[in-house]
């Protein structure tokens, strides 16, 4: 069987982008394939050196993707720093990723420009930790969004390179993997673009109904069309993906509707709109709840997850000893 592989920096909660754009994949995929996700606290530490409790971080992260439905009885779930094997493929790939190519990656030159104080070695290597992410498991896909595509083609690059060098065929190359016909983009409902964090405009499974209700009624609109069937305009658009995504048809069809025959009433979409990301996220609000409250049973999936992760780690860091010369 396949393994497929992902990785999330544990930055702060999830949010409907995160769902419908990746954990929803993810809990699909855990009944196809061999599934390991897992939290990458190490790669955190090349924007933040001193984390401020990095496992409270993790934890919230563990507890929304289990509220989410990835199943620890299907997929393996761990931390990255507890599979310390992860550490040593990280070294042996360093020594063939050369200062060039890595210099090259937008995301370090990104970051060169963020944080001019800050330009560590672990910023430049972050796409060999990340290859060793994936190698360490010998993945073949790994469903990740468009802006880790260089990180991805590194990745194939370490993993031929890797097999080059030695003379075998040990590590697959992983490709990405965008689950096209499912994959969404979540709208931001602050006129344009996506939802995100950073963007300032996210609606967090977490949110209660008044949060929900209040960020969604805040939503950019405009004053209606006045010919029938007209385009919408962006931020109009934009509040029906969102309803496409989270309503069902009838209410989608009943408002598209209504829109061209110029006799939409957007408060009433929105009260709509409200109401049904509110059901949609209210289970998993109270299973977030649960589970965050339940420390006992985290622990025990981090730590089943690491035991699972690093036995099958070190099959292949023997293997890779054996190959480079060392002692398995
Ligand atoms: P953020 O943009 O909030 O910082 P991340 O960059 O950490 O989120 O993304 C984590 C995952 O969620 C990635 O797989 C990314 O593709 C997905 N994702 C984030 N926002 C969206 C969105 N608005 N629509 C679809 N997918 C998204
Ligand atoms: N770089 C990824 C991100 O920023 C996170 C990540 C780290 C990852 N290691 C990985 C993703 C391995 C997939 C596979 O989103």
């Amino acid at each position: 069987m396949e393994t497929v592989l992902s990785g999330i920096r544990p930055t702060g909660n999830l949010h409907l982008g995160n769902y419908f754009g990746a954990v929803r994949s993810f809990v699909k995929l855990q009944d196809e394939y061999e599934c390991f996700f897992f939290i990458a606290d190490w790669h955190s530490l090349t924007t933040h050196p001193r984390p401020d409790n990095i496992r409270q971080s993790v934890k919230t992260i563990l507890a929304e993707y289990l509220a989410c439905g990835i199943d620890p009885e299907k997929a393996t779930i761990y931390v990255q720093s507890d599979v310390r094997e992860v550490a040593e493929l990280y070294l042996y790939l360093n020594m063939n990723a050369y200062l060039g190519e890595l210099e090259r990656v937008t995301s370090f030159k990104d970051k060169v420009r963020k944080q001019p104080d800050n330009i560590n070695a672990g910023l430049l290597t972050y796409p060999s930790l990340m290859a060793a992410d994936i190698l360490i498991h010998k993945a073949n896909r790994v469903p990740v969004g468009k802006d880790q595509e260089q990180n991805m083609e590194m990745a194939r690059k370490f993993a031929r390179r890797f097999n080059t060098i030695y003379g075998v065929e040990y590590f697959p190359e992983p490709a990405s993997f965008h689950l096209a016909d499912r994959a969404v983009k979540v709208p931001g409902l602050d006129g344009s673009g996506k939802m995100g964090k950073s963007e300032g405009n996210a609606i967090y499974l977490i949110d209660d109904e008044k949060t929900i209700r209040k960020k969604v009624m805040k939503a950019v609109t405009d004053s209606g069309p006045t010919i029938p069937n007209a385009e919408k305009p962006e931020p109009v658009a934009n509040l029906f993906a969102m309803m496409e995504i989270v309503s069902t048809k009838d209410t989608y069809d009943h408002f598209n509707d209504k829109y061209n025959a110029c006799e939409i009433r957007y408060g009433d979409l929105k009260k709509q709109l409200a109401e049904d990301i509110n059901a949609f996220c209210a289970p998993i609000r109270k299973r977030i709840a649960d589970i965050t409250a339940d420390d006992a049973y985290i622990d025990k999936v981090a730590r089943t997850g690491a035991d699972k992760a690093s036995e099958n780690a070190a099959h292949t860091i023997n293997d890779v000893r054996r190959i480079i010369g060392f002692r398995p």
